[in-house]
């Protein structure tokens, strides 16, 4: 695996909204942030759950009340992924790859705060974030042990420890449930929504979102399958395989592109809300031109700052190449997700101005993430 094709322990940027104004600043306007505290999943040794390192799992529940009090939001933090030894060994030693480096406390802003003013729709439900530690989507696993070193590759079994451990804290009684998360936690609720939903009872209203999540299994501009590469190593270093959607690995020439949501999507049955920038940071700068692709530098203004951009990088970046403007189709073709939430979850004020603006402001105040 080429190292410099894809930094492995980047912390992805959500969004880059282009067209939009820069909308994180309202995150910080006045919002007296509240710190929950981290609960480690003892049981989960029981289940062979560990983080890369070998230390326990662990997520952050902050209690719903009110009329919110049996709502759960489940989010998935976010944060890369490591697709080989070294990275993974790497990894290991920071906090997304073990419990022992991680803030015990976390701030819940934007779609965790309990602020009603700042987070209308979901402050009162039972709100959780599920820490990151295995590296691979919580989707893999397996396990290196070479006699000098061991990692644990064990993402599919924090899953389902992580939600063995919240059932009887009222998560198995629940009226609603949503599966969020953002990045490779955005990636994550796309592996892992129908197994939410068959966790629950039936008269439970589960839906799932994935907030810049969307990885597109599409060409570079050198028109190599860089990210197909990538994925494809992690796949096979922990283990992913056996877990992805047997509906879709069964159709499928290339079983691992199952783990792309362009595949996976239309497999799950629960109702899905896709969001994601066409100018999302990651797709532009990893998967339509990765370092490898541009080897002199051509790119390098433009993606420091999309105003220096000249014409023709422009006109692919808005789709005269295959990446951008597949994933406008793909948009396209999802935007119905947006019919499937609101009804449920929330009026509808604003929220289809963020298909036209990419995102409205007050989606965006509360996605903030990763
Ligand atoms: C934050 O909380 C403190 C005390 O609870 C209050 O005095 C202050 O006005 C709050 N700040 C904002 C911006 O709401
Ligand atoms: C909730 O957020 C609003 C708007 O930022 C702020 O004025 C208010 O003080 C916050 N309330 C609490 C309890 O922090
Ligand atoms: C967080 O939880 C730990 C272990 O349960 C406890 O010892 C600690 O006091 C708690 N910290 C806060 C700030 O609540
Ligand atoms: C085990 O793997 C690590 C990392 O690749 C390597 O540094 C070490 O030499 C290996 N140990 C043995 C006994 O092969
Ligand atoms: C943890 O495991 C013990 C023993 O297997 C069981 O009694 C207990 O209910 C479990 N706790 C949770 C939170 O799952
Ligand atoms: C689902 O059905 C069970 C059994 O009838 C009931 O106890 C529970 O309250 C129901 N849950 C919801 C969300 O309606
Ligand atoms: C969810 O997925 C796990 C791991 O693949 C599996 O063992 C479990 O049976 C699934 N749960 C349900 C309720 O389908
Ligand atoms: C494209 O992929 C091929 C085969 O993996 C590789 O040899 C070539 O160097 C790659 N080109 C670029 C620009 O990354």
């Amino acid at each position: 695996m080429n190292q410099n094709m894809l930094p492995t322990q980047l912390v992805i940027g959500c969004f880059m909204a282009l067209s939009c104004a820069p909308w994180w600043v309202y995150s910080q306007n006045g919002d007296n942030r509240t710190l929950v505290n981290m609960t480690l999943v003892r049981n989960a040794s029981v289940l062979g759950a560990y983080c890369l390192d070998g230390s326990l799992p662990a997520y952050h529940l902050d209690r719903g009340f009110g009329a919110g009090a049996r709502n759960w939001l489940l989010q998935f933090e976010g944060g890369g992924w490591c697709n080989d030894i070294p990275s993974c060994l790497e990894r290991a030693k920071t906090h997304r790859g073990s419990t022992r480096f991680m803030n015990k406390l976390e701030v819940f802003s934007g779609i965790l705060s309990n602020n009603a003013s700042l987070n209308p729709d979901f402050y009162n439900w039972n709100r959780v974030k599920l820490r990151y530690c295995d590296g691979a989507s919580f989707a893999g696993d397996a396990k290196f042990d070479n006699g000098t070193s061991l990692l644990y590759f064990r993402g599919q079994r924090i899953w389902r420890a992580i939600i063995q451990d919240l059932l009887p804290k009222g998560l198995g009684h629940a009226r609603k449930a949503l599966l969020s998360g953002c990045s490779a936690g955005g990636l994550a609720s796309f592996l892992h929504c129908d197994n939410l939903t068959n966790y629950l009872p039936k008269n439970t209203s589960v839906k799932c979102l994935s907030d810049a999540g969307f990885f597109l299994d599409e060409r570079d501009i050198s028109l190599n399958h860089s990210m197909r590469s990538f994925y494809e190593g992690l796949i096979s270093l922990h283990g992913v395989e056996q877990n992805l959607d047997k509906s879709c690995t069964g159709f499928r020439y290339y079983p691992v592109q199952c783990f792309f949501p362009q595949y996976a999507l239309k497999y799950i049955r629960t109702p899905f809300f896709v969001l994601n920038s066409a100018y999302d940071v990651y797709q532009f700068h990893h998967i339509l031109v990765p370092p490898s692709a541009d080897p002199k530098g051509h790119w390098y203004h433009c993606k420091l700052n999309p105003a220096a951009c000249n014409a023709a990088q422009i006109r692919i970046l808005q789709g005269s190449v295959s990446s951008a403007n597949s994933f406008r189709k793909i948009q396209k073709r999802y935007a119905f997700g947006i019919e499937f939430l609101l009804p449920v979850f929330q009026k509808r004020r604003d929220v289809h101005k963020f298909l036209l603006c990419s995102l409205s402001k007050r989606v965006a105040r509360n996605m903030v993430c990763c």
